[in-house]
């Protein structure tokens, strides 16, 4: 009948009007708990994050402790990300370990994954395999990037 589709129009106009106002509030809402958890140890870039819980461990460790928690170890991929692994770190006035290693294959760096690194930010003279045995890699304060031994102990910093 003549009227029929007029009213169903409106209905539907009115619920997505309705959805709408949804959206923006839970938009508003995700970007106020995002603030909160990153507050203050945390960075996220695009939507990768990176957290540190302010506890420190070997590369094992700091791996086990990332993955336990649903993420994985700090991996830097470009240089906004290392920037923002760098800000975390140089709060806490620590370096740590980076989710990149040569274990299984000397001077071949890979992600945890077994991929082939895409970006790195090697400081002077590294990476330098150091005394033979140095397999992983940590991040200095000023963001530069340092082959080591996995045993030393550094702060844990893990993305998600
Ligand atoms: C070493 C130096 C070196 C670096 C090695 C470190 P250490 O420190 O910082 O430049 O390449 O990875 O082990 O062992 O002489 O205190
Ligand atoms: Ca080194």
């Amino acid at each position: 009948k003549g009227d029929h589709g007029g009213k169903e129009l409106q209905g539907l106009q009115s619920e997505v009007a309705a959805l709408r106002k949804q959206l923006d509030d839970l938009a508003v809402t995700v970007t106020k708990n995002q603030n909160a958890h990153l507050f203050p140890n945390g960075r996220s870039v695009g939507r990768k994050i990176f957290k540190t819980d302010g506890s420190q461990g070997n590369f094992e460790a700091s791996k086990a402790t990332c993955f336990q928690a649903g993420g994985q170890l700090a991996s830097p991929r470009n240089s906004s990300e290392n920037t923002a692994i760098q800000q975390i770190i140089a709060r806490h006035n620590k370096a740590a370990y980076l989710g990149i290693n040569d274990m299984q294959s000397e001077g071949t760096f890979t992600y945890l994954c077994g991929d082939a690194i895409v970006y790195m930010n090697w400081a002077n003279e590294e990476p330098n395999n150091a005394g033979g045995k140095e397999d992983c890699v940590e991040m200095y304060l000023d963001g530069k990037w340092n082959d080591r031994s996995c045993t030393e102990r550094r702060l844990i910093v893990c993305e998600f």
